[in-house]
């Protein structure tokens, strides 16, 4: 492949730092736009950011600078977002600035430079499907909502069939499944994609969205309680702090390992086949999340029980993981990284860590704001 000129958008982050240094390390010139908010990266420094990669530090929602940074690009990977699913349901307007209004000076930026523009890589998210799919014994494949707060409040966490009230299997999730974001955070990513797909499509503009499962990896912010809960619960068994479950621990996700969503950003970069399309990024593989507590405690040579507070978060969902055939089919995209080998590595990283455990402070406030009842 040419060497490429490519901004990446938040590239100083997670997932964005761990991309810009394959890019890099292809050969490809990279520009990171990154405004290295206090939240997820403390004091204000790329402590992540690849050397070789030129950083214009600026928020997403700066026209000035983002058609600054668009100058010569040809490549765009837009994963500039903010990304506590909890502090989005009160921080609302500040997650809408940011995620849609964040997106639309990019995109109206990029009309202005379709010519020049071979591909936009958006980051989408698991988080717009709300519930995964399910399958009644009775009813068939089931398309089901959030759980009503009656069933959570008698603490009968599995979900139940819509139509006969029987326990629901969960199935794989296919990107057809309609999408059912519970979150404010979830409607932003729901648009962000749309957004991209649709203004892509109407200017020749080659868009791909990539829909994340739960990703983790070394560098996931330990000290921001918003992010997922492997680093979360990484952080509070650092701090010998027994890992908080909710519900009864036993919900499921799909685990994904930040080098498998780097491999498929880029295998998105290589292929057309993808373009116009929303995919699934994930392993297929469900996990509980008691299952995570032991694996990391284990890993982490702590003798650390998880604390059962028999309380749910609103609006989280009971189980979701992902259908990757598309992602196969059409990005040849194969996950590498188990959980075996991926948890080892997150942990060596983690003990190195100095993590700030600020878990409490933020159940807290969700709390008072009957977020976790
Ligand atoms: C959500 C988003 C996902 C996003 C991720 C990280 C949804 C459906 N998905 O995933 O897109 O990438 O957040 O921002 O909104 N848990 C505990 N104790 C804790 C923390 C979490 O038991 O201290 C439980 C939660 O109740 C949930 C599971 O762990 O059942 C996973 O939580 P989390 O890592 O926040 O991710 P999701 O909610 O799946």
């Amino acid at each position: 492949m040419d060497r490429l000129n490519i901004l990446v958008t938040g590239g100083a982050g997670f997932i964005g730092s761990h991309l810009v240094d394959a890019l890099v390390e292809r050969g490809h010139r990279v520009r990171v736009l990154d405004a290295l908010i206090p939240q997820v990266h403390g004091d204000g420094e790329s402590h992540y950011l690849n050397s070789e990669a030129e950083l214009v530090r600026a928020d997403v929602c700066d026209r000035e600078a983002v058609e600054a940074a668009l100058e010569g690009v040809e490549v765009v990977y837009h994963k500039a977002a903010e990304v506590g699913v909890g502090q989005s349901m009160y921080e609302i307007e500040r997650y809408v600035r940011g995620n849609d209004l964040g997106t639309a000076v990019l995109l109206e930026a990029l009309i202005k430079r379709r010519g020049q523009i071979r591909k936009l890589v958006v980051a989408s998210s698991m988080s717009i499907y709300g519930e995964g799919a399910y399958a009644c014994t009775n009813c068939g494949v089931v398309n089901s909502n959030l759980r009503p707060a009656a069933q959570l409040l008698a603490r009968r966490w599995e979900v139940e069939c819509p139509h006969c009230g029987k326990q629901l299997s969960p199935v794989p999730t296919g990107e057809d499944k309609p999408l059912f974001p519970s979150s404010v955070y979830a409607i932003t990513k729901q648009d962000q994609e749309q957004l991209c797909l649709v203004v892509g499509r109407a200017y020749d503009i080659p868009a791909v969205a990539l829909r994340y499962f739960n990703v983790y990896g070394t560098r996931q912010a330990l000290s921001n309680p918003y992010t997922g809960v492997c680093a979360i619960f990484s952080s509070r068994l650092l701090n010998d702090q027994r890992p908080v479950l909710f519900e009864d621990g036993e919900q499921t996700r799909d685990f994904v390992h930040v080098d498998d969503i780097v491999q498929a950003n880029l295998l998105a970069l290589e292929t057309a086949r993808a373009d116009y399309q929303a995919i699934n990024i994930g392993t297929g593989r469900p996990i509980s999340i008691r299952e995570i507590a032991r694996l990391l405690a284990e890993g982490l040579g702590k003798q650390i029980e998880p604390e059962f507070v028999g309380k749910y978060r609103e609006g989280d969902i009971r189980h979701c993981v992902a259908d990757i055939s598309r992602a196969r089919a059409l990005l040849g995209y194969e996950p590498q990284v188990t959980l075996e080998e991926g948890i080892p590595e997150l942990l060596e990283w983690v003990r190195r860590q100095d993590a700030n455990d600020r878990v409490r402070q933020a159940t807290a406030e969700l709390e008072s704001r009957q977020l976790v009842r």
